[in-house]
């Protein structure tokens, strides 16, 4: 179904009450809930590996979706199937073997997403969208939280729509969503919404600032 989801990114919860702050967000109708890995390699920021992921499984009662900014990617598979996550996304640009990458998150039984970063271009999906449930568009440069939308992605998010034709793909967007950008990104084709530090706030969570009939009836 092409209905708008809302995934809150947990980078910008309270990291001593994750328990706590996982409820809170899916009390107020979060969809899916979004875990961003970092590896202080592909990305200039650390943050948690598979004994957390595993920990906050135990309070997701939707749908983990696991962001990997991580490489390597495939020695960890495994690990973040055990920690269980339901979709896990690698980048296109953490290493040579996407392809292979995205057959092995099948193989471990989730769902595979491909990210791109704000510098990469469309070409090589389509070599890939056999292989993967979502492509998810950075409209931030990876790495933190509460950065500046980079508008150029509208269009990239436009083309890749109508790439994607009646494929069952989604389109996920992340980085600087709020409710100014998110009627943009729906409009052009996205139907997963990434929020962090539009739903996030000093520890409470102010939900209302992204989710609502405005966004979910586009
Ligand atoms: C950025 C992360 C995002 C981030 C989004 O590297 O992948 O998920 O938490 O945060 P906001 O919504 O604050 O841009
Ligand atoms: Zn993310």
């Amino acid at each position: 179904d092409r209905s708008i989801k809302i995934a809150p990114s947990i980078l910008s919860a309270d990291f001593a009450n994750f328990g706590q702050e996982i409820r809170a967000i899916e009390a107020e109708g979060a969809d899916w809930v979004h875990v961003d890995v970092m590896d202080g390699h592909f990305v200039p920021n650390l943050t948690f590996g598979p004994p957390a992921v595993k920990a906050f499984r135990r309070h997701v009662t939707t749908f983990m979706d696991v962001h990997l900014m991580i490489s390597p990617v495939e020695p960890y598979i495994g690990a973040y199937a055990d920690a269980g996550a339901d979709m896990l996304t690698a980048h296109i640009e953490a290493g040579p073997h996407i392809h292979r990458t995205l057959q092995a998150i099948r193989g471990a039984g989730m769902k595979a997403g491909l990210a791109l970063n704000p510098g990469t271009g469309l070409d090589a999906v389509a070599h890939l969208l056999d292989l993967t449930d979502m492509v998810l568009v950075m409209t931030v440069n990876p790495g933190f939280g509460g950065q500046t939308f980079i508008r150029s992605q509208v269009d990239k998010i436009r083309r890749l729509r109508q790439m994607i034709g009646d494929r069952p793909i989604h389109i996920q967007v992340d980085g600087g969503v709020d409710t100014t950008t998110a009627p943009l990104v729906a409009q052009a084709g996205a139907d997963v919404l990434v929020a962090g530090s539009a739903v996030f706030r000093g520890g409470s969570v102010d939900a209302a600032a992204i989710y609502g009939e405005n966004i979910r009836a586009i």
